[in-house]
């Protein structure tokens, strides 16, 4: 039952997420809704992991069986030395932020670019449409990855233009520009993978670039209705806020895990009572 406590016995199978500093990560409440919902005897935990104890920690992991081990921030480059193998696709993106258990070796992959795409086609449809990416760091990888297997064609814009132009030849996309671009862009939709918003009243581009009509997705979920969003939203643009990513993304690491289709609904209201509970910013992921 959602929220019920779980029963722990000498068969449960044990997951968690390292990151640093642990806040007050949501994920292990998203998961655990997810295992009671489900029905799958595991509990989820939390391990606030320094930079200089990874290795120990991924060591330990794998010694212990643990069955899956979400990696956040600042873990999700430095993980991929330590794994025994790394997914095709988390190789391309140049970040891993899961870990699954597989015949004792612990495979690395990477599923932000799900949560990403499957946020957004909550809304439309990505085949052909034209999406600005705001940002050029591990996030937008991802981001920007999932998209062009989605069909979209992808314009990168950044704070520092030069580090767009970079991401977008390399992963494919149109071009990469400045933040400032956006006016002049006819995008359909609009993706903030900057961390500008995080905890403030600030937007990473002026109200006036967005249009009525535009889809308008921000991966910074704290608070859930950020100034670009409230923008978007006054101009007339279609919302999505930054915590479906997370609950997809979420829902993907369940798939890998157990091969069953996760219960977004129980788990976007765990994220939403987890929330309420901490009553202050969390950590991604
Ligand atoms: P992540 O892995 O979470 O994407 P990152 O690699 O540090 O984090 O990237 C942060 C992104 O937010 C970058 O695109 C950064 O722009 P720069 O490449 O110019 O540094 C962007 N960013 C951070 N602070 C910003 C600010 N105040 N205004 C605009 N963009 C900002």
């Amino acid at each position: 039952m959602e929220g019920s406590r779980p029963v722990v016995s000498a068969r449960t199978a044990l997951c968690g997420i390292v990151l640093h500093p642990a806040g007050h990560t949501r994920s292990p409440a998203m998961h655990n809704a997810a295992f009671a919902a489900l029905g799958i005897d595991a509990v989820y935990a939390a391990f606030d992991v320094p930079p200089a104890a990874l290795g120990d920690a991924i060591a330990g992991a794998r010694a212990l069986g643990i069955r899956q081990l979400a990696v956040s921030i600042p873990h999700k480059q430095a993980v991929m030395q330590l794994v025994d193998e790394v997914d095709p696709t988390a190789r391309r993106i140049g970040a891993v932020n899961t870990l699954t258990l597989r015949d004792g070796r612990l495979v690395g992959s990477n599923t932000d670019w799900t949560g990403a795409v499957r946020a957004l086609e909550r809304e439309t449809a990505l085949d052909g449409r034209l999406v600005a990416v705001l940002g050029a760091g591990g996030a937008a990888r991802a981001v920007v990855h999932g998209l062009l297997g989605a069909g979209a064609k992808v314009v990168v814009l950044n704070r520092t233009p030069e580090r767009a132009a970079a991401l977008a030849s390399e992963l494919g996309a149109d071009r990469g520009g400045a933040l400032s671009d956006l006016a002049a862009t006819p995008a359909d939709l609009v993706v903030n993978t900057t961390s500008v918003g995080l905890g403030s009243q600030e937007s990473p581009v002026p109200a006036e670039a967005l249009r009525p009509g535009m889809v308008v997705m921000d991966a910074v979920y704290e608070p859930e209705r950020t100034r670009l969003l409230r923008d978007a939203e006054a101009r007339g643009a279609r919302t999505i806020p930054g915590k479906w990513m997370l609950v997809y993304q979420a829902a993907e690491q369940l798939r890998l895990w157990t091969g069953r289709e996760a219960p977004v609904e129980v788990m976007a209201r765990a994220f939403d009572a987890a929330g309420s509970r901490a009553g202050r910013p969390d950590q991604a992921s």
